[in-house]
């Protein structure tokens, strides 16, 4: 999470404010990666006769915030200084440790002199341990983050290591071979004027290089140092003395280099850059780059490549949409046909996974396929498991990330490991990819960003290249996903006589998809009446099986990431087994019933809801809305009545009168834990189960005593009761792609609803695009 920028000018001439404004700007591309509280520091002055110094300016809130801060600065930092080698480096903050504050943003300083200044993305899990040796060496600490070790441990070895002149990589090297966990880091330092010195270990790093004059290679040798194993403040070391330069090959040497969480803070001033591997010590002296890292492994490639990228500045703006969320899903009828292009053949009906082509034999060897994933990649997974165990006719595990990691699930060499991630940056993927390695399967990586480090570190993959994803709520990814691991599945089955009815009928329904796609979209002015009816809703069930039980969890997912209103996806088949009981004429239902062989169970469970007066709103194919939706409407003069109240004693926990009055809530609570004994751990749970269970119980039975129904309260009802009750049809396509037409109008419902409710669809509270932290 979190993103850094960091700006180095090297003899090109640039005003202060020029200079801000580049790292300004790289910040609010970054701003989706976390956006609690933001952060610059800059170098006041570098010349070698003058005392350098750093400033540091930070802001809590989005990047508006911090650029305002700025410009009042205007007292303290002449603005229209011209400087022709600078450096500045610059973090909007995902916390992890510590609440967003000035004091706890970045960049954090070594001391009250701010001769280190560094930014980092991750966490430092031994943070604690550097602390305390720090503390007892009269280290000051003044904030709440891990981060801030970083910076005290740089200048405490550099303290120790004064006299020997030590260079400014070697100084970071040292401080980062005594961290745990994981980051990306940028530092600048007084001691150092006009240098940078990025690092990273599990966090993503990449470096944009932009020069007028022609670049020295386009490939830049690693420098192996030796192994640094001393224990805090004792290091020694000896190392190389060569060191391979990247620098521009013209007389003047002039060059620009760009350090960013990710390209799209890089984009718009060069489409040069260098991806930085694990434990990569990148170092910009005197306007040129060395790359180095402390050891050699024997896998290790000997150089980085500069790559161009292949991406457009149109597609990180928003054009004419009012947020990247909207824009994206608006792009699906494009992005489903970039996904399928070259790969599917609708001639000759076949499809073709370049990036995984060598590897098909291996794959159709193996015993069984895993799908590995968090969140929206995770349902993904979920969303076409029936149609992979159908194609491939292999046991097909759809697995978290995190919990597979948690319960240490065996892996054997003969697996196939498919790595679903948007980003390709997400932390717990990344570790479960990293742990499937060690056990010799195969791993295919799944991604949308090319250059991330599950496409760099998977044995084959597929980009889905569904174009850049800024909105944190990821919907063009999913869509894209989806169509990827159906045209997986149909490569698998190209060779089975008795699958190719099946996968004939699959291929025409993917060739038909963006025109659909296209049609459901067109239902958003519908989609936007039903959200202005729900949004001060407190709750949201969202119903489904089969193939759309996936579409019922993402659906679920985006209400709650985006609307802060609490939403489940339940499968229609565990209904009875308990979501039931939530079931009333005052909580909304969606339901999603397409014609596909659960059609008739979907009926049932419908029924099962208007039976308790639920009013569902339902997701069903064209022709179909009138049909499940009859009975019920019939019912909805009855069930108004019993909904009516009015009385004082009523504990009003959500009322929506249609003219936007904010639900009344009564919280008096406070923050409470519960303890419950330790036991051998698979036995936990059962423990853990418990004071829930005591809970559950005894706010029923507090709401039985006291006689106080809670009730959903409409004070002009007969309206807004008429209209709760809705259907939205989609177009009819081939069952197993039913999710993609079907999961567009949630998408659009919860951008709705988030607009409503006055939030930010692009970052919503809490969250952040790339979760590079476990
Ligand atoms: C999706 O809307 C969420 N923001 C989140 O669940 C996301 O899908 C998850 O963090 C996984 O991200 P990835 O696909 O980049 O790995
Ligand atoms: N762990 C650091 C903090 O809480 C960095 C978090 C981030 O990646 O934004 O400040």
């Amino acid at each position: 999470m979190c993103g850094i920028f960091a700006y180095l000018n090297y003899q090109i001439v640039a005003s202060r404010q020029e200079i801000l404004d580049k790292l300004v700007n790289g910040l609010k591309r970054l701003e989706y990666r976390g956006y609690d509280s933001a952060g610059i520091a800059f170098q006041e002055c570098f010349n070698e006769d003058c005392d350098c110094f750093i400033k540091i300016i930070k802001q809590t809130g989005k990047v508006a915030a911090l650029e305002q801060l700025v410009s009042e600065n205007k007292d303290s930092v002449d603005f229209s200084k011209e400087l022709d080698i600078h450096v500045g480096i610059a973090h909007t903050r995902w916390a992890t440790h510590g609440e967003p504050s000035p004091t706890n943003a970045h960049p954090h300083r070594s001391d009250p002199h701010n001769e280190f200044a560094i930014v980092h993305n991750g966490i430092i899990t031994n943070y604690k341990d550097i602390k305390s040796f720090l503390s007892q060496k009269g280290h000051k600490f003044e904030t709440e983050t891990d981060t801030e070790v970083v910076a005290k441990l740089l200048k405490h070895l550099f303290d120790a290591h004064k006299d020997q002149k030590i260079k400014f990589r070697e100084l970071v090297e040292l401080t980062v071979a005594q961290l745990e966990g994981a980051f990306a880091i940028a530092v600048i330092s007084k001691h150092y004027p006009g240098d940078i010195v990025a690092t990273r270990r599990g966090s993503p790093l990449l470096i944009g290089v932009k020069s007028k004059n022609k670049l020295s290679t386009d490939h830049i040798p690693v420098m192996f140092s030796k192994d640094h194993r001393g224990v805090l403040g004792a290091s020694t070391s000896r190392r190389t003395d060569e060191e391979t330069e990247y620098h521009s090959a013209g007389p003047e040497k002039e060059i620009e280099y760009f350090f960013a969480s990710d390209a799209s803070a890089i984009i718009e001033h060069t489409d040069q850059v260098i991806y930085l591997e694990e434990n990569d010590v990148a170092t910009v002296h005197e306007g040129s780059l060395n790359i180095h890292q402390a050891t050699r492994s024997l896998n290790e490639s000997t150089s980085r490549e500069i790559i161009t990228l292949k991406m457009a500045i149109e597609e990180i703006m928003k054009g004419s949409f009012n947020s990247f969320m909207q824009k994206e899903i608006f792009e699906q009828p494009e992005s489903v046909v970039n996904t399928m292009r070259g790969r599917v053949n609708f001639d000759t009906k076949t499809v073709v996974l370049g990036g995984i082509k060598e590897h098909m034999c291996e794959i159709r060897r193996c015993r069984r396929l895993l799908f590995i994933a968090c969140g929206t990649s995770f349902h993904s997974a979920i969303a076409t498991r029936q149609l992979l165990e159908e194609l491939t006719e292999l046991p097909v595990m759809v697995e978290l990330a995190s919990d597979f990691l948690d319960r240490t699930t065996p892996v054997f060499r003969d697996d196939v490991c498919f790595f679903i991630s948007q980003s390709g940056e997400t932390a717990d993927t990344l570790n479960a990819l990293h742990y499937c390695k060690q056990r010799g399967a195969l791993i295919v990586g799944i991604t949308n960003v090319v250059g991330s480090s599950i496409s760099r570190e998977s044995n084959c993959g597929v980009h889905i290249n569904a174009g850049p994803e800024i909105g944190v709520a990821s919907t063009k990814a999913y869509t894209s996903q989806f169509i990827a691991l159906v045209m997986f599945g149909l490569m698998m089955s190209e060779d089975r006589i008795s699958l190719q009815p099946r996968r004939l009928e699959i291929i025409q329904g993917l060739k038909e998809l963006p025109e659909k796609i296209k049609k459901v979209l067109t239902m958003d002015d519908q989609i936007l009446q039903l959200a202005k009816e729900l949004h001060q809703e407190k709750s949201l069930l969202v119903m489904g099986r089969g193939y759309n039980y996936a579409t019922c969890l993402e659906g679920a997912l985006k209400i709650k990431e985006l609307t802060y209103m609490h939403s489940e996806g339940i499968l229609a088949g565990e209904l009875k087994h308990g979501p039931l009981a939530l079931v009333d004429e005052a909580m909304p239902v969606l339901m999603v019933c397409t014609r596909d062989n659960v059609f008739s169970k979907c009926e049932n469970a419908l029924q099962q809801v208007k039976a308790r007066h639920g009013i569902p709103i339902i997701i069903c194919n064209e022709g179909d809305g009138e049909l499940l939706t009859a009975d019920c409407n019939q019912n909805l003069s009855k069930q108004k009545n019993q909904a009516n109240c009015a009385a004082s004693d009523t504990i009003v926990v959500n009322c929506h009168d249609g003219k936007g009055t904010k639900p009344q809530h009564k919280h008096n609570r406070l923050s409470l834990s519960f303890e419950v004994p330790q036991i051998i751990d698979c036995l936990q749970g059962i423990l853990t189960i418990i004071p829930m269970q005591l809970l559950s119980m005894h706010i029923a039975e507090l709401k039985e005593l006291d006689g106080r129904p809670i009730i959903i309260c409409n004070e002009d009802d007969a309206d807004t009761q008429k209209l709760a009750y809705k259907f939205v049809e989609v177009p009819r396509t081939v069952d197993s792609l039913q999710g993609i037409v079907a999961v567009i109008p949630m998408q659009l419902l919860s951008y709705h609803i988030a607009v409503l409710r006055g939030y930010d669809v692009d970052c919503p509270r809490n969250l952040a695009k790339s979760v590079t932290v476990e």
